[in-house]
């Protein structure tokens, strides 16, 4: 059943998602080789504890940390360790907040240092999917316009999408439904409607979409081990242009 969500419920999104928001800051000021993952884990724990929230991934599902810190070929889930960055890594970065009983939950990518030119198109094509996909999160429209707006810019410019993990409504919960593919047909699946909260979240590869979960049950990486890039904003269908809550 996908909720609808009340204004002032949306007000507490709005705060949870901002609070997302800046911590995405506060970490990506941080990103540079010689850091490893741990720190930034730590400090995102730490700055969303401050603002009275809590880290929404820490002990979900046995989760062990607060951030997912995703390196290279690693797709989403990467564990923060030791791991040390280092110049040329690509990096995404996933975290959620929980304030006042609603979550916020965003992604991004970020380059270490210098990057190759093909990996910085990754990280833009990836990112741009995503803007591509909430053109169409209007109400009225159904929720197969995103997946399908999200697909078609990432395959025309020459990537692939990820089949294996999706996006996902969200509100007291991190995972409430809809689903949301990157990938599926125009004018398929739920209407949108006014005060649905969705987290839409592209994960794209330079290679093929196949992946395989490491021994810890979490890591997700490329199957051909080339690179992928994450991006992700939490957003609230409105009367007219969706409302991005966690930029
Ligand atoms: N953004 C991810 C998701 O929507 C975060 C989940 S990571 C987990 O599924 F560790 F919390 F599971
Ligand atoms: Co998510």
């Amino acid at each position: 059943m996908i909720l609808i969500k009340s204004d002032q419920e949306i007000d507490k999104m709005r705060r949870a998602g901002k609070l997302v928001a800046d911590c995405h800051l506060l970490v990506e000021e941080l990103i540079k080789p010689g850091i490893s993952t741990l720190e930034l884990d730590k400090k995102a724990e730490e700055f969303i504890r401050k603002a009275g929230a809590y880290p929404t991934f820490l002990n979900y599902q046995g989760y062990p940390k607060s951030i997912c810190a995703s390196i290279n070929e690693v797709i989403v889930h990467g564990i923060p360790s030791s791991r040390i960055l280092q110049e040329g890594d690509i990096i995404s970065i996933d975290l959620g907040a929980t304030l006042d009983g609603y979550v916020g939950d965003a992604a991004r990518t970020h380059p270490v240092g210098q990057i190759s030119k093909e990996d910085q198109k990754l990280i833009d094509v990836t990112r741009n999917s995503f803007f591509e996909g909430i053109k169409q999160a209007r109400d009225g429209n159904k929720l197969g316009d995103i997946s399908h707006a999200v697909q078609e810019y990432a395959e025309k410019n020459g990537f692939s999408v990820v089949r294996d993990y999706v996006g996902h409504g969200i509100g007291r919960d991190m995972h409430e439904d809809p689903p949301i593919p990157n990938y599926g047909k125009a004018n398929h699946g739920p209407k949108l409607k006014k005060g649905m909260c969705l987290a839409i979240e592209p994960m794209i590869n330079s290679g093929v979409y196949d992946l395989r979960v490491l021994d810890d049950g979490w890591t997700a990486v490329t199957a051909d081990g080339k690179k992928s890039a994450h991006y992700e904003n939490t957003i609230t269908i409105t009367d007219g242009e969706p409302e991005i809550l966690t930029l």
